[in-house]
């Protein structure tokens, strides 16, 4: 696991983004991971500003969402596929059917679940997933308590999440969805790199559980820990209870020009 520390979320995103262009400068057809929260939005406006500047083409990639709500109307603002749409696909120049969500509107629920995993592993599987995580530890909508080698399937939001997310429908925790479509974490384990970005205080003790913590089901997103390839990228306040927060700020002033992330 490497572990970034940068001042600003704006730095992160530089990172980020240079991986995933890099990754689509070796194969335009490269396979992303997207996922939805606050936390990725500097990454998608700065991928964007790259597509406006010409440096970047999305119209051979494909890309798979991590999650959506369970029954919210087609057009309502906060379906996940609406929100990446806004925040991303819609402004760069993805070719039509390349973005996939879970479709949580499905009459046969469990059914578009495992439609989707088989959708990935069509796709060749995930090549680079962006992550963000939760207050409570959680990854998509892997929840605490969630199989660390679920797949794609149906869950029960944690009152926390719903509180947490309340601030998108209109600060009514009532009106957050109950239940979810989510890639499992055996899911997410299986993209090829991680990415995951986090800023803000608010996320250091989340931080702190998933890079220093013991890996438990309690944490779900502490299983990055067992992945080969992950960037973790975070913020000075995200950062502020890491223990060997020092030792990581030397091992990326000391890396080599040539290892990217
Ligand atoms: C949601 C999403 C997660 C996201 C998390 C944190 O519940 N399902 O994918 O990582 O919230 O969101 P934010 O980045 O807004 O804090």
């Amino acid at each position: 696991m490497e572990v970034v520390i940068q001042s600003s979320a704006e730095e992160l995103a530089e990172l980020a983004a240079d991986a995933i262009e890099r990754l689509l400068a070796a194969r335009a057809d490269a396979v992303l991971g997207l996922a939805t929260g606050s936390s990725p939005l500097v990454i998608y406006d700065e991928l964007v500003r790259r597509h406006q500047g010409g440096r970047l083409s999305f119209a051979a990639a494909r890309a798979f969402l991590l999650d959506e709500y369970v029954h919210l109307p087609p057009e309502h603002p906060e379906r996940y596929c609406n929100v990446i749409a806004q925040a991303f696909v819609d402004r760069v120049d993805f070719g039509a059917g390349a973005v996939h969500t879970p479709d949580g509107n499905a009459e046969d629920l469990a059914g578009a679940c495992l439609d989707y995993e088989a959708a990935i592993e069509a796709a060749g599987g995930v090549d680079l997933q962006l992550l963000g995580i939760g207050t409570d530890g959680h990854i998509a909508f892997n929840e605490p308590g969630s199989s660390l080698a679920g797949r794609t399937r149906i869950k029960t939001l944690a009152p926390q999440t719903r509180v947490d997310n309340a601030r998108f429908f209109g600060g009514d925790a009532d009106a957050v969805p109950r239940h979810c479509l989510t890639q499992g974490i055996g899911t997410i384990m299986a993209a090829r790199h991680l990415v995951l970005i986090a800023t803000g205080i608010a996320k250091a003790e989340a931080v702190h559980h998933l890079v220093e913590g013991a890996v438990s089901a309690m944490w779900p997103a502490t299983i990055v820990q067992q992945h080969p390839h992950v960037s973790v990228l975070i913020d000075e306040a995200a950062a502020s209870r890491l223990r060997l927060a020092d030792y990581y700020r030397q091992v990326w002033a000391d890396k080599p020009a040539w290892q990217v992330l």
